[in-house]
């Protein structure tokens, strides 16, 4: 039987999970390629940690650059993350003409358009489908099963560790602190979590999804971004009253010119299916306008999940090179002469509906001083709200609105936040609801 090598580059949550499954199921992934899968190095600093695997003799060493240089290797799985020295050692694997498999979603955002470049250049393949969504398989359906679909929009959850916070503060009343914390011990945060809750994470896969979908260059710089750290648990209460849940939802729209990117909290009612999908679960729908809709869902985060991922990736490449078909399905999802520059609208221009919160004083006229403002810009309102008790003095006030336009309702609020009556920051929720007409 043909022998495929197999570098590993880092070994830590995902790379642990990575080996276990290339060694404990050696005997099926061969059945299933018609070759061996040899892993060959595994290459990370820290020889000493115990993974519960026990390796070879030769095969756990330090030095990654020996791994990618290494002629024998067939293919690099890139589990390092970050983008130096993982930057770095994908180009010279490619370089090496090695195919490539990487869980990098930061990578790719910042640097995929090059590195896709490369690979495309040296007639490798460079498999990503870990980078978004753990297990869930979005990139294999939006590059092969929706082939033949212009992709419409696509809505989801694709941040494990923030799905896990919200679900645990909204359904065991949690502290974000606490849940945060859980999510770490449970291996799904990234090594610095700000990238997890400020909604980064969810802005890099984000950005793939949206490169793949629309046949465009990777755009991660012009996405907006905001996480969930500022979302308290008076929102999420509040939410729920009007039939609400709040996920941080990644948002993408083809609008023909260009694209809506976006990412942000977003209430959704509980009867949209992609208020059901809690804890570290992912999910997606992605609208085609042949297929109609189609919803992925499955655990975002973890070891085991993500490492089914890079097996599948793994398992693609090596099949590739046994039919002699490396470079059969394109990079992103079109031809790489194919791919054009397609701009992210600004936030500004886009329009949806609105929850704000206003800590005001329960006075005579305030409600009408800020519904004037809101009315001044053009906002209608839907809905107005006082809720609860009075806490040094203010009230919440909440109102919901119909459609209205982004940059109207930063300078309404703005105005509304310099007025005496108004004691902190007004807060804003921005509203996806299929059932709101306008
Ligand atoms: N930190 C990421 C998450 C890991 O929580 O979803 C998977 O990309």
């Amino acid at each position: 039987m043909k022998k495929i090598n197999i570098g590993l580059l880092g070994c830590g949550t995902v790379g642990t999970g990575v080996a276990k499954i290339l060694i404990e199921k050696k005997d099926l992934i061969s059945s299933r390629v018609g070759a061996e899968l040899n892993l060959k190095y595994v290459a990370d600093l820290d020889a000493a940690r115990d993974r519960g695997i026990r390796f070879n003799e030769g095969i756990l060493i330090k030095d990654p650059f020996k791994v990618v240089d290494d002629p024998e290797t067939d293919i690099i799985l890139e589990m390092i993350g970050g983008e130096n020295i993982a930057k770095d050692l994908i180009l010279r694997a490619i370089g090496n003409k090695k195919q490539i498999v990487t869980a990098n979603k930061a990578l790719l955002a910042s640097h995929g358009n090059e590195i896709f470049r490369a690979a495309a250049a040296g007639g490798v393949d460079v498999a990503y489908e870990a980078s978004v969504g753990g297990c869930m398989p979005i990139i294999k359906t939006l590059r092969e099963s929706l082939a033949g679909n212009q992709v419409k929009s696509m809505v989801g959850i694709l941040n494990g560790t923030c799905n896990y916070i919200l679900s645990k503060i909204t359904d065991d009343g949690s502290t974000f602190e606490a849940a945060l914390s859980e999510a770490q011990a449970k291996g799904y945060a990234e090594a610095d979590p700000t990238l997890d809750v400020e909604g980064f994470d969810t802005a890099h896969k984000l950005a793939i999804l949206t490169s793949i979908a629309y046949c465009m260059e990777i755009n991660f710089r012009d996405i907006y971004i905001e996480g969930i750290s500022r979302i308290t648990p008076l929102d999420i209460e509040f939410a729920g009253q009007f039939g609400y849940r709040i996920k941080l939802l990644a948002i993408s729209k083809f609008r023909g010119n260009s694209v809506e990117a976006r990412v942000h909290p977003t209430m959704i009612p509980f009867e949209n299916i992609l208020s059901n999908v809690n804890g570290s679960l992912n999910a997606i729908t992605v609208s085609g306008d042949a297929a109609g809709d189609i919803l992925l869902s499955g655990r975002g985060a973890g070891m085991m999940p993500t490492a089914s991922a890079v097996i599948s990736d793994t398992v693609d490449l090596a099949r590739n090179i046994i039919s002699g078909s490396v470079g059969r399905i394109p990079l992103l999802s079109c031809q790489t002469q194919n791919i054009s520059r397609i701009p992210v609208m600004p936030v500004d221009e886009i329009s949806t509906h609105y929850y704000f919160r206003f800590a005001a004083l329960d006075r005579p006229r305030v409600l009408s001083k800020i519904s004037g403002i809101l009315g001044n810009h053009g906002i209608s309102l839907k809905s107005v709200h006082q809720k609860g008790r009075k806490t040094n003095g203010s009230v919440p006030l909440v109102m919901l609105s119909h459609l209205c336009r982004e940059e109207n309702v930063k300078k309404a609020l703005d105005e509304i936040s310099r007025l005496d009556v108004v004691s902190t920051k007004p807060a804003l929720i921005r509203i996806e609801d299929d059932n709101q007409e306008d």
